[in-house]
């Protein structure tokens, strides 16, 4: 079989630096690479640099090797153009069609899908100019991953760092992996639960549960990698934000409920896989707990805490937004989960069986996704990304 052909366009901003890496990961996992940087980017990292790592000769402008037709060939060959880093000026370019070098000539002539990773100071992201231009590429189908927060290139920190080239990669090779297949979550904000919340019982110990948090990172990367705005309201997971996703660290179910609850007016959908503890300490003691000298402990006194996932469901703040819910159940499962999905009253339930072994931490997953309609979806074991694709499936079969 023939290597899948990425164009990697690299404009001009410090992050260049970063995407050596990407290429790496690239040619490294058998992808046929051709880097086409701006001039700019030459400033920052050089051609040298690009033309050794992709074993592809590299040039930034239309003249180079003319009898070949670069400008219209390199586009016209790629199963993917992902562009990292995407400075303002090169979004502004591509959103409105100008082609005055190699790579905005490239994506004039691409077929495939494109993907964009801007990264710039934050005042130059939050103006309306660049939003309006990202909207428009995100309208037209392209993938436009939302920059990262972090230290940016001075001592500034705030939204419009590169993200991790790791999760850009991975990005890329979903989007690879789905090919020309328009992204039907384009234009869609969607909040991700994941994780499992901690309830304090003093300042060193809580009440938790053993979820990964890996399943609802799935959801939030394939819901990226499917033209989504995500918002992953995480609970005590320590993963890496996945590229292109709005990360809302929590701790307890009461702040979970509250990052939901902000994140909901504009959702499209809502998928709760976090495992939100059903019961807190009724009290919490500000310093440590001692154990005394012949005396047993005072039993533990609880209180529910709130259903998220039934509060949402019923109290939905836009029409026609999706619910889904996550089950785990360990005995009579389908049953439990027939129940559940009705005592919830959300539009999806994925169930899935628990044990010791099974489910927790793990990198796979089989689940069933119970619809209200009374649909039965099986998913066979297999990678939590496989599950998180047919959730986002249902869910944009039901969405309006
Ligand atoms: N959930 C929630 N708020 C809670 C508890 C759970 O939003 N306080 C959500 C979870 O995110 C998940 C779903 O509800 O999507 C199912 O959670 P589960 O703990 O299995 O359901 P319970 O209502 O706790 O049912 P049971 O204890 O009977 O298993």
């Amino acid at each position: 079989m023939d290597k899948p052909k990425v164009v990697l366009g690299v404009s001009g901003g410090i992050a260049a630096y970063k995407a050596a890496e990407l290429l790496r990961r690239f040619t490294e996992s058998g992808h046929e690479v051709r880097v086409v940087p701006t001039a700019s980017a030459l400033h920052f990292v050089g051609a040298a640099t690009w033309s050794a790592l992709s074993g592809n000769p590299v040039s930034t402008e239309v003249w180079d090797d003319v009898h070949e037709v670069p400008h219209v060939r390199i586009g016209q060959h790629a199963d993917l153009v992902v562009v990292a880093p995407a400075t303002a000026d090169l979004l502004a370019k591509a959103a409105h069609g100008l082609a005055d070098d190699l790579l905005t000539n490239t994506l004039l002539t691409a077929r495939c899908p494109v993907v964009f990773a801007p990264a710039m100071h934050t005042e130059m992201w939050e103006h309306p100019a660049t939003q309006e231009n990202v909207a428009t590429l995100r309208r037209r189908g392209a993938v436009v991953i939302e920059p990262a927060v972090g230290r940016l290139t001075g001592v500034d920190t705030g939204k419009g760092r590169f993200p991790d080239p790791a999760e850009i990669f991975e990005l890329c090779r979903r989007v690879l992996a789905r090919g020309v297949t328009a992204p039907d979550l384009a234009g869609r904000h969607v909040v991700v639960s994941a994780g499992g919340t901690r309830e304090p019982l003093d300042p060193v110990r809580f009440l938790g549960n053993r979820s990964s948090g890996k399943q609802g990172y799935a959801l939030a990367r394939t819901a990226a990698a499917r033209g989504a705005r995500v918002t992953l309201v995480s609970a005590n997971a320590a993963l890496p934000a996945p590229a292109g996703v709005d990360v809302v660290p929590v701790g307890t179910a009461v702040e979970l409920r509250e990052a939901v609850l902000a994140a909901l007016p504009d959702a499209d959908a809502v998928v709760m896989a976090a495992a939100v503890a059903d019961f807190r300490p009724a009290s919490y003691a500000t310093g440590k707990i001692k154990k005394k000298d012949g005396q047993e402990p005072e039993p533990l006194a609880l209180v529910r805490n709130p259903d998220i996932l039934a509060e949402i469901s019923a109290d939905r703040p836009r029409p026609g937004q999706v619910v889904v819910g996550f089950a785990a159940e360990t005995d009579d499962v389908l049953a439990n989960g027939r129940a559940k999905l009705k005592r919830k009253g959300c539009d999806l339930l994925v169930v899935n069986e628990v044990g010791e072994r099974k489910t927790f931490g793990a990198e796979e997953n089989e689940a069933v996704v119970l619809g209200a309609d009374g649909t039965e979806t099986p998913v066979p074991r297999g990678p939590k990304e496989v599950l998180a694709e047919t959730v986002w499936d249902l869910v944009a079969r039901r969405l309006v």
